[in-house]
């Protein structure tokens, strides 16, 4: 499929070498595609990025990811799935905190920018190293994620499930709310534990 990755940093960068590995097709977009110079032809601008993915893939900077969907114009995202991998990260304090919370969530305010795409939250619950096949001892970690339209997820497990996770669906694009608190869970057990080589699994009894 194509895919259009929006996003310069170590996670587009991340996604863009999992979706070639797994035989995608993909652009890598920023506000400056020069600089993406190892990614050649195959970098673009945002807008561009939008236009050219079947699904669409957000990784921006969370408190910039509205002005990266208004550049690249909410109507290049229609009728799509979006995969956003987004985390409202504020650092302000001096240590990492969500922006947003509890009542709303970037996952809902980035349904909202582009009412007329699917949004489905997945990989923001895991460092961009393990994206594509983890090998971890205690087996595939899961992928959790959360969107509203049901075809949407199917497309998104599929892929999580290409790359190597389990997958564990939460509900709508409302669960992002507990889903981006699950990004400082992750990020906190790395700065205590020094490692950052985890990821979540979640247990079942019997087949459950
Ligand atoms: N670090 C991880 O392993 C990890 C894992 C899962 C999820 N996440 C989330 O993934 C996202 C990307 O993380 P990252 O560390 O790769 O990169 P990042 O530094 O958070 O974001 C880089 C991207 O954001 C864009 N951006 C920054 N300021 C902007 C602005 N004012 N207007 C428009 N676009 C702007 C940049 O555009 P240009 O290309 O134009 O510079 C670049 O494409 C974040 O939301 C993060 O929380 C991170």
């Amino acid at each position: 499929m194509k895919i259009g990755i929006l996003g310069s940093g170590d996670v587009g960068k991340s996604f863009a070498n999992a979706f070639t590995k797994a035989g995608h097709d993909i652009r890598i977009g920023s506000r400056s595609p020069e600089k993406l110079k190892e990614f050649g032809a195959k970098a673009a601008t945002f807008k561009d990025t939008a236009k050219f993915g079947e699904i669409v893939v957000l990784a921006t900077l969370g408190t910039a990811t509205e002005e990266a969907i208004r550049i690249a114009e909410p109507a290049n995202f229609k009728g799509k799935v979006v995969i956003d991998a987004t985390n409202p990260l504020d650092f302000s304090s001096g240590k990492p905190q969500l922006a947003i919370g509890h009542l709303d969530s970037l996952g809902e305010r980035v349904q909202r920018w582009v009412p007329d795409a699917k949004v489905v939250k997945a990989f923001n619950t895991v460092g961009n190293a393990l994206f594509f096949k983890p090998q971890l001892p205690g087996g595939p970690p899961d992928m959790f994620i959360a969107g509203n339209d049901a075809d949407a997820k199917k497309k998104v497990a599929q892929i999580c499930k290409d790359f190597g996770w389990g997958v564990i669906d939460i509900g709508g694009i409302e669960s992002s709310r507990y889903l981006e608190p699950m990004c400082l869970t992750w990020v906190l057990h790395g700065i205590l534990s020094g490692s950052w080589t985890h990821a979540f699994k979640m247990l079942h009894a019997g087949n459950g």
